[in-house]
C-alpha cells in the first residue's frame, strides 16, 4: 500500500482533528499572508485550514491525494470564490511559478519521496516564494506507538498484522538539510519542536486514532476496529494516565521547515 491508497473517512477526520487544526493555525500565523498572495495548501485534508487562509490571501489552492478528503472539502467550502481543491499526489505537482507561498501541515510523513515533493514545490513557486512545512519528526508519539505495538502483538490481534510494516516516514533535521540543498530551495530554518497533543477525554483520543491511524486500522477487519482502538487507548492510558481534568496527553515531536525560492 502506498500513501495515496488509504481510504479516509473525511467527515470523521474533520470531527477529530482539533490538534492538527491548532498546529495549522500556528503555522498560518507564522506565514503572515498578504491579501495579494496565491497560496498552495499541500495535503489540505478536509480543507478547514485552506478556508482559514482564503480569508487572508488572494487565492488558495488545496491539493490532497485522497478523493474522499477533496470531495468533502469541495462540498464544505466550494462556495468560497477564491479557493479551489484538486486531487493530486504531492509527489507529482505540475504547477509552474504560480504560488507566493506553500504550507503543509501534518502531511509529509505519509509521503515516501520528499525530494520529488521539494522539486515540485520549487517549480510551483514564484521567485521569492516561501515554503513552511510541519510534519512528524523522529521520536514522534513514541509512547503511543509503543502502546499500539503491545496491543497488536496480543494473540487476538497478531494474525492481522503479519504483513504489517511501519507506514510513516518521520524525518530528521539532517534529512531536510540535505533534501533542501538538493532541491535548490534556500533553507531559512529547520527545527525540531516538542508539542503536547491534548484531548479533552479518552473518547477524543480514540477519535484521533480512529481517524488517522489508517495503516494500522485497515489491517483489522472493520467489525473489530472499535475494539482494537479501545484496547490501544486503554493500554496507553495505563502508561500515560489522564490528568486531573480527565484530559489525555501524547508527546509529539514535529519538524518545522522554512525555505524559499531564491
Ligand atoms: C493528517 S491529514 C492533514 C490534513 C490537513 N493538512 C490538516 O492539517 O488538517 C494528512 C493528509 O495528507 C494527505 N496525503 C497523504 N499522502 C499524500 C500525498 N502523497 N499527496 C497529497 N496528500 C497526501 C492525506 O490524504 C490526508 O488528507
Amino acid at each position: 500500500m502506498n500513501s495515496t491508497s488509504f481510504h479516509w473517512d473525511a467527515a470523521d477526520y474533520a470531527a477529530n482533528s482539533s490538534a492538527q487544526y491548532q498546529w495549522g493555525c500556528e503555522l498560518i500565523a507564522r506565514l503572515a499572508l498578504r491579501d495579494s498572495e496565491n497560496v498552495l495548501d499541500l495535503g489540505c485534508g478536509d480543507g478547514k485550514l485552506t478556508a482559514l487562509m482564503a480569508q487572508q490571501a488572494h487565492t488558495v489552492t488545496g491539493i490532497d491525494a485522497s478523493p474522499q478528503m477533496v470531495a468533502l472539502a469541495q462540498r464544505r467550502w466550494g462556495g468560497m470564490r477564491n479557493m479551489a481543491f484538486a486531487c493530486v499526489d504531492a509527489q507529482q505537482l505540475t504547477f509552474d511559478g504560480v504560488f507566493d507561498a506553500v504550507i503543509s501541515n501534518s502531511v509529509l510523513h505519509w509521503v515516501p519521496n520528499h525530494p520529488a515533493v521539494l522539486a515540485g514545490l520549487r517549480r510551483a513557486l514564484k521567485p521569492g516564494g516561501r515554503v513552511l512545512l510541519q510534519m512528524p519528526a523522529s521520536g514522534n508519539c513514541a509512547q503511543f506507538i509503543e502502546a499500539v505495538d503491545r496491543v497488536r502483538a496480543m494473540p487476538r490481534w497478531r494474525p492481522f498484522f503479519r504483513a504489517f510494516r511501519f507506514p510513516w516516514r518521520f524525518s530528521t533535521e539532517c534529512d531536510y538539510t540535505r533534501w533542501l540543498d538538493e532541491s535548490g530551495l534556500a533553507t531559512q530554518n529547520i527545527i525540531t519542536v516538542h508539542k503536547d497533543m491534548c484531548h479533552d477525554s479518552p473518547m477524543s483520543l480514540a477519535g484521533w486514532m480512529r481517524s488517522t491511524w489508517l495503516p494500522y486500522l485497515q489491517c483489522v477487519p472493520s467489525l473489530n476496529r472499535v475494539a482494537f482502538v479501545e484496547s490501544v487507548v486503554d493500554d496507553y492510558l495505563c502508561a500515560v494516565p489522564t490528568d486531573a481534568q480527565g484530559r489525555t496527553h501524547v508527546e509529539m515531536v514535529r519538524l518545522e521547515v522554512a525555505a524559499e525560492r531564491a
